[in-house]
């Protein structure tokens, strides 16, 4: 159970990017005693990094506290920073950012840096808003398979931008954004985002329909409540923001993220695998609702109480069927770590993927883990087995290093999962808070690469 401290953990200020960093840092995970304890989740990444691009909108200082000590919120601080603001932790509580944004900002982000995370999309709508023109480097595609922008644009177009690609960037321009109706084709998380910063500035009434409802978002619209934007419908499917024609009016503030539910998610796997009871802290019952009704159809025991959730997992869990929407359904996000406790729960269970099709990519590595998964275009039918087997694997991103973890918690023999840094994008402490509970787990370094990739 040793637990060496997770060097450029993410606890590290947000001047100091890590990301690049550490390329052969590995997670080495085995199997063990159940879990026990309690464990705290901080912000969520997913509304951090909107909160971030949406000070862009107002001067002023903004203080967000409850900000997730994550690669991916250094690099936005490195976003923000190439376009002219001041960002820093509270040296005295580096749970918290502060962000001074100035009188005038340079409207571009540069490829270097959104090339490295995706979410960079959403400085879009705030930089058009304010300065009535915007550049962001059109993100590539990942792991996931490619992340079309197309309802950004259309979105963006309808309330009067114009919106080109070129030279691999998105240019945006609206000398004056004009509300109007605009009706998502989906109920995209990143293009409700862009279209509510974008109408924050526009003048008269915007109506989003068929708008994501994430508690992400509700934060996002909460945050621009609190900059003095005039926001309705605030989690419904339609959203209505009356714009005042102009920036100018809005001011900073100060802003408490919400809890992140997709780390929340990843504990309680980690328990329906390892076995045992936990106290998530900070976890909102009522963000997960769906997932939890899910892991008590397994067999879990969960209780939303005012500090968190409480779980319980007896046994050896069933195998249950499941699909992921849009919120309030269960989050794409959250499927690996359900692929990840189907792989030994007993009996057959198939999950469908509804959002990213291409998300399967950790399941080969599962696999060399003896996980019984067949996949076929949005289905995993999955097989559970009595036991998987600790094996070399690699983590492609986030939630597929994440969940390789939690698998090797019920793995006969050491897992050793390289590319193990991606993880720090999203996890302050995974390693950590995974072994405060209890869990045999440790980061180590490669050696060398594993040939042949
Ligand atoms: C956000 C989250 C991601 C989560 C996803 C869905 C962040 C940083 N990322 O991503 O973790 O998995 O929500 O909950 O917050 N689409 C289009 N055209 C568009 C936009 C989206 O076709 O213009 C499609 C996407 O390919 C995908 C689906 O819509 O199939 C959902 O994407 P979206 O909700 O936009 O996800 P993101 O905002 O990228």
């Amino acid at each position: 159970m040793a637990t060496k401290p997770s060097h450029g953990s993410g606890h590290g200020p947000a001047s100091e990017p890590q990301a690049h960093e550490s390329v052969s840092e590995q997670i080495i995970v085995r199997s063990g005693s159940p879990l026990e304890g309690s464990v705290r989740v901080a912000g969520a990444k997913n509304s951090a990094l909107k909160l971030m691009a949406a000070t862009l909108l107002a001067e002023g200082a903004y203080r967000l506290s409850n900000m997730p000590r994550i690669v991916d919120v250094d690099l936005m601080a490195e976003l923000l920073r190439a376009v002219g603001c001041s960002v820093e932790r509270d040296p005295k509580d580096t749970s918290a950012l502060r962000i001074d944004v100035p009188a005038r900002i340079t409207p571009v982000a540069p490829y270097d840096i959104v090339e490295r995370f995706r979410a960079s999309v959403v400085l879009l709508g705030p930089m058009l808003a304010r300065c009535g023109e915007a550049t962001v480097a059109l993100p590539g595609g990942d792991d996931f398979g490619p992340r079309p922008v197309d309802m950004h644009v259309k979105g963006l177009a309808e309330l009067g931008a114009r919106v080109d690609v070129v030279h691999g960037n998105i240019e945006a321009s609206a000398p004056q954004l004009l509300g109007a109706r605009v009706v998502l084709e989906f109920p995209s998380v990143g293009a409700t985002e862009n279209l509510l910063m974008a109408a924050v500035a526009a003048k008269g009434r915007t109506v989003i329909d068929n708008a994501a409802r994430e508690p992400e978002i509700l934060d996002l619209c909460r945050f621009l409540q609190g900059m003095g934007a005039r926001v309705s419908g605030v989690g419904a499917s339609t959203l209505v923001i009356d714009g005042s024609g102009t920036t100018e009016l809005l001011q900073s503030t100060d802003h408490a993220v919400v809890p992140d539910r997709i780390v929340a998610a990843t504990y309680l796997a980690a328990l329906g695998v390892a076995s045992g009871e936990i106290l998530v802290e900070g976890a909102r019952y009522d963000h997960m609702e769906l997932l939890c009704a899910k892991l008590t159809e397994m067999g879990m025991i969960i209780i939303g109480e005012p500090e968190g959730i409480r779980a319980v997992a007896p046994r050896r869990l069933d195998s249950v069927d499941c699909s992921t929407l849009p919120y309030p359904g269960i989050a794409t996000d959250c499927k690996p770590f359900l692929v990840t406790m189907l792989a030994t729960a007993s009996g057959v269970g198939i999950v469908t993927e509804n959002l990213f099709p291409g998300r399967f990519r950790y399941v080969d590595e599962l696999r060399r883990m003896g996980a019984d998964i067949r996949t076929d275009a949005h289905h995993a039918v999955v097989r559970g087995v009595d036991r998987l087997s600790g094996a070399p694997v690699r983590a492609h991103d986030i939630r597929a290093g994440a969940a390789l973890a939690v698998a090797g918690l019920g793995a006969e023999g050491p897992t050793v999962i390289s590319d193990a840094h991606h993880v720090r994008r999203g996890y302050e402490n995974l390693v950590g808070d995974l072994a405060s509970l209890g869990a045999d787990i440790r980061i180590g370094q490669a050696d060398s690469d594993r040939p042949g990739e």
